[in-house]
């Protein structure tokens, strides 16, 4: 089923109005995202610290909770600050696997004026679930995120 990115946009947009809170402000991102993201079995950020990725709000399986920059898919989209879509999670070398039910993986680096504050990364059960549509929305409701906040600070 396609994702109404529109709608999911503007849905995002009021549940992001007047509150600056980065901790609230996230968890309700990423609930909103599980709920209109069809075919997915975890979403959640990692919180850029330091010189690695850790675990903040998300919706799923307990997870590994300290992901070095570089490594598996949420690393390398870190460390290269590009979106990683990946359709097959077995062909990645260095895929770090925290669901065994995980096929296909979509990342999306967080990026507030110009500095890596951390990830979005949504994983699914079936194999190359993320279309190049979805990536491009997904990818403009992790900007409509990132804008509203104002200090992010988790
Ligand atoms: N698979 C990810 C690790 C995070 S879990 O999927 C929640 C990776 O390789 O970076």
């Amino acid at each position: 089923m396609q994702t109404d990115y529109k709608l999911l946009q503007s849905q995002l947009r009021a549940l992001l109005a007047d509150e600056h809170d980065t901790l609230a402000n996230t968890g309700n991102f990423v609930a909103l995202l599980n709920q209109a993201l069809q075919d997915i079995n975890w979403i959640g950020v990692y919180v850029l610290r330091g010189d690695e990725l850790v675990l903040g709000p998300f919706q799923g399986l307990a997870a590994c909770v300290r992901i070095p920059l570089g490594k598996g898919v949420c690393g390398s989209a870190a460390e290269g600050l590009e979106t990683q879509r990946v359709a097959d999670v077995h062909e990645f070398p260095g895929h770090i696997a925290c669901d065994a039910a995980s096929r296909s993986e979509l990342v999306v680096p967080l990026i507030i004026d110009d500095e890596l504050v951390g990830v979005l990364d949504i994983d699914s059960p079936s194999t190359n679930r993320f279309s190049a549509a979805d990536q491009a929305g997904i990818e403009a409701v992790c900007h409509t995120f990132c804008a509203a906040q104002v200090e992010f600070k988790l």
